[in-house]
């Protein structure tokens, strides 16, 4: 199978995102789907999606740009293809936007159980403290911020 990987605007695909990442990261902690609007920080949202041969979001990382701060806020493979690549090239996209744009940094804070993803593509802690959040500590999973210089 082979993927596409762009960034984008259109309804669909930005409503498909909004799925996976629910899917991916909130259902299974039994959140509401309003999670990922109780979640929202300040900025400009943009959707970097990878795509099947159907046209079907299966990878997704949102990027939040506030003046020179860029977060990367949120990021879901779609269960059954996690570990097949996309999240690496998913952030390649994501990468290259940002130092085309001239951006010197990215932050993003991490759960526990993908540090080492990001620390994969070179994100390092950026504070030795957790974040615990209740509905999510119930469930085992701990926050931590991360940042790379770009
Ligand atoms: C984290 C996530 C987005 C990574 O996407 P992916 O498509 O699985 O990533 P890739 O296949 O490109 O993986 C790249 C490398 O990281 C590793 N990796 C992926 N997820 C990992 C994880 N959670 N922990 C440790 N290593 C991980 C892969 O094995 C691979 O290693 P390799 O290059 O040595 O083969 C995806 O696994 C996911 O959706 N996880 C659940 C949701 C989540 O935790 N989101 C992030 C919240 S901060």
């Amino acid at each position: 199978m082979t993927y596409s990987y762009l960034q984008s605007t259109e309804t669909s695909i930005v409503q498909q995102a909004k799925q996976l990442l629910y899917d991916v990261l909130f259902e299974p902690l039994q959140l509401p789907n309003t999670m990922q609007e109780q979640l929202k920080i300040q900025g400009e949202e943009l959707y970097f999606v990878a795509l099947d041969e159907q046209s079907e979001v299966v990878g997704v990382m949102v990027v939040v740009i506030e003046g020179q701060h860029v977060e990367l806020h949120h990021a879901a493979t779609r269960t059954a293809l996690r570990g097949h690549g996309i999240g690496k090239q998913l952030w390649e996209q994501v990468r290259k936007y940002c130092t085309d744009n001239g951006y010197e940094q990215i932050e993003l804070v991490s759960r526990n159980t993908a540090m080492s993803f990001w620390a994969s593509v070179g994100f390092e802690d950026a504070s030795q403290e957790w974040i615990e959040r209740p509905e999510f500590v119930k469930h085992g999973i701990r926050h931590k911020a991360m940042k790379q210089l770009l």
